[in-house]
């Protein structure tokens, strides 16, 4: 089915300048970019966002790392969305990530792993609406 999942390019992938490198890899399997913008997130945020890890011990450094520079944040739609974009990815942490993939790429470490994507269709709704509107998106 075609669905739609959240993407983020992390800080630490647009401080080097690789939105268009990563979006070639998304655009090359298939997804479709339809929509995009790069914001800067406050800490309410980031907190907001990443509530169900509130209770892990690195969550107070990964929301301090999505907020050291700007981030893209985008929808990604096609043919089994939520996960192919997983396979594009790879796995959270770039040592473990398979060659060819996003994160084995371009990721610096498992916290500035460069992207994020929704891993459940549940998921990729309400994360879609936390940062866009429905007249936003436009396939
Ligand atoms: P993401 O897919 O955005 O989901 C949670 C994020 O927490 C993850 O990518 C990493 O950026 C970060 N993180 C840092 N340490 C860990 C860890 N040990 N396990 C999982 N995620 C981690």
């Amino acid at each position: 089915a075609i669905e739609r999942t959240l993407s983020i390019l992390k800080p630490d992938a647009t401080r080097r300048n690789l939105t268009g490198k990563i979006n070639a890899v998304f655009e090359a399997a298939g997804l479709r970019i339809v929509a995009q913008k790069r914001i800067k997130l406050t800490e309410d945020q980031a907190k907001a966002f990443y509530a169900v890890h509130a209770e892990r011990p690195f969550y107070g450094s990964l929301v301090g790392s999505m907020i050291t520079e700007p981030v893209v944040v985008q929808v990604l739609q096609g043919e089994n969305a939520i996960l192919k974009n997983r396979e594009v990815m790879g796995a959270t942490n770039p040592a473990q990530a398979a060659e060819g993939t996003i994160r084995k790429l371009f990721a610096e470490s498992i916290e500035a792993n460069s992207v994020h994507g929704s891993d459940s269709a549940e998921n990729a709704r309400s994360e879609i609406a936390f940062f866009f509107a429905e007249t936003e998106i436009l396939p």
